[in-house]
């Protein structure tokens, strides 16, 4: 449920009442502390303004037109005019019994839109490497929380797997073949991109032949594009692996690669030369744009079309923007890329409105992020200053926590330690991200992010398993405990009432693309039921207590695992 919205428009509603017009806003926020209620309205000084009333009278005869008696325990004016909302215990209690036994926890949102994300997006005949963590695992959070809460997405593999580099690669890729290796090892795509460039620059017949390749490829030669989809078939199987080692959810159906929109290509650039946005410039098609200046203060020119009728990124980044909003029929677009990419969407998506080809209610959102750095605070990179590769890192994290788990929990058999590791090593690589501000960089430090301690992966992944040991210890399931939640004490109404706020949180990391506000609000969740219970024993109080603090702790174990489950890090029953 979302009390901050019920509250909203309560509010709103009695403020409106007592003389504020319609587009008053309430400003109803949960409160940071608790002397000020779970809630308060800060928009009653705004609209008091506006009205030339004394904002703490406003107040009063705001509350004068509210009745939220079944909700309010308690209403207070505060400060120029803050109004305090206290929750009822009762009603606390009625809302959390529902999350109790409702499928989505008690989240109520229905949000049906059609959103494409466009996230991970590596490049054909090229490794993973740590460039594309941060999108793939910062992308597929948001895909599910968007998921959950009930909106169609269309994941977008916007992979690269066009361009002129693909004769070389193709006439490389031949002479592997001819050369009869068996068992074609392509495991290693960085050494064939190589060996590939070394061939171009140094083989003067095999350069001549890969320009011709670029040219049949293009002209759509059968044999060309066979080698072609080898090529994409083989680096793509190697990033599914490493989807699946991730816990990330595209699969080869998502690949919407930049050779998808080749047909769409020549008439967008067509369009935008016959509504003389695109220019003529030195034999190559360019918009000029006003609203981005060059060095020299004027307008800065965008080539859709090179010289010799090659098209560029933004060409295809433009047909992706078309193609999503009238072949996909989409509401909203995300696109998730490092920042540097910013003036590259800018510029696109400005020439796709600029061209009408989309309306102004499409939206288009580009959610960038901060680079992956090293503890020295440089881009992270091996020892040797080259770029990781993403399996190579998570084997190390493997290899980690293995060490870490078979010094913390010697006892545990085989197959349990197995899944430990597992889900502590790619939880503690995927959480170290995600828990950040993706607008700032950040310093990826193993010993920090498998600490025990802290907003961490294992943390979390232990508040969970230590949950689950209470029921066990108390050979009972989870599903069925009888009665109901009933709050009394200060800590089980503040442990209710943030899992009645879970719904919040994940409106939140759709509406932004913020994981790390639901990271956030994981770990005050862990933290709050601790204190609930050290201060509540459980198994130890009378049957209604019990049966009321088991279903309290049931909630918050469901809400851990749905909660990590949206970021995609796995739970284990015991660790
Ligand atoms: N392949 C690109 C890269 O590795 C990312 C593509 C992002 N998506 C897009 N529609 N431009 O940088």
């Amino acid at each position: 449920m979302n009390i901050q919205a019920i509250l909203n428009d309560k509010i709103k509603e009695a403020m409106i009442a007592a003389g504020a017009g319609s587009e008053v806003e309430a400003l109803v926020r949960q409160s940071n502390k608790i002397q000020f209620g779970d809630y308060q309205a800060n928009g009653i000084m705004g609209a008091a303004k506006k009205l030339g009333m004394n904002p703490r009278e406003f107040a009063q005869t705001v509350l004068d037109h509210l009745s939220i008696d079944d909700i309010a325990e308690k209403l207070e004016i505060a400060g120029p005019g803050f109004i305090n909302i206290f929750l009822k215990n009762e009603w606390i209690s009625k809302h959390a019994n529902q999350a109790n036994i409702s499928s989505t926890l008690g989240v109520t949102a229905t949000q049906n839109d059609t959103v494409v994300v466009d996230y991970s997006s590596p490049n054909v005949a090229k490794e993973m490497h740590v460039g594309h963590l941060r999108s793939t695992i910062i992308g597929d959070s948001v895909v599910r929380t968007l998921e959950f809460l009930g909106n169609t997405v269309i994941r977008a593999n916007h992979v690269g797997d066009w361009g002129t580099q693909f004769g070389m690669l193709i006439a490389y890729l031949e002479k592997v073949q001819n050369d009869d290796v068996k068992d074609l090892d392509l495991s290693d795509l960085e050494a064939f991109y190589r060996a590939a460039k070394h061939a171009y620059d140094s083989d003067e017949a095999f350069a001549e032949k890969s320009r011709n390749y670029v040219v049949k490829l293009q002209s759509g030669d059968e044999y060309c594009l066979t080698m072609w989809r080898k090529l994409v078939d083989i680096t793509m199987a190697q990033c599914q692996h490493t989807y699946d080692r991730l816990n990330v959810t595209l699969t080869r159906d998502d690949t919407m690669g930049e050779s998808l929109y080749n047909p769409m290509l020549p008439k967008i650039v067509q369009t935008l030369k016959g509504k003389g946005l695109a220019v003529e410039d030195d034999g190559a098609a360019v918009v000029f744009l006003d609203e981005f200046k060059n060095k020299a203060g004027d307008p800065m020119g965008v080539i859709i079309q090179k010289k010799d009728g090659g098209y560029l990124y933004t060409t295809t980044d433009i047909a992706a923007a078309v193609y999503r909003y009238h072949t996909l029929h989409a509401d909203r677009v995300i696109l998730f890329t490092d920042a540097r990419q910013t003036l590259h969407a800018q510029q696109a998506w400005l020439i796709t409105r600029k061209a009408g080809f989309v309306p102004d209610e499409f939206i288009m959102e580009h959610f960038t992020f901060g680079m992956m750095l090293g503890k020295n605070g440089k881009p992270f990179k091996t020892r040797t200053g080259g770029t990781v590769k993403l399996t190579d890192l998570l084997d190390e994290a493997i290899e980690r926590a293995t060490a870490l788990i078979e010094q913390k929990n010697p006892d545990l058999s085989a197959e349990e330690k197995h899944a430990v590791v597992e889900a502590v090593a790619i939880g503690a690589v995927k959480y170290s991200d995600l828990s950040k501000n993706r607008n700032t960089d950040y310093v990826f430090d193993w010993d920090n992010m498998l600490s025990f301690e802290g907003n961490t992966a294992p943390y979390m992944q232990y508040a969970y398993t230590r949950i689950r040991s209470i029921f066990a210890r108390a050979g009972l399931d989870m599903a069925d405990i009888g009665g109901e939640i009933v709050i009394h004490e200060d800590k089980e109404r503040a442990l209710a009432v943030k899992l009645l706020q879970f719904e919040e949180v994940l409106l939140l990391v759709a509406k932004d693309g913020m994981p790390h506000l639901l990271c956030q609000y994981l770990f005050e969740l862990a933290g709050i039921f601790s204190s609930f219970y050290e201060a509540c024993p459980i198994l130890s109080s009378d049957d209604k207590t019990k049966t009321s603090r088991l279903l309290l702790a049931a909630l918050t174990a469901k809400t851990l695992k749905q909660g990590l489950d949206l970021l995609g890090i796995k739970t284990v029953e015991k660790m």
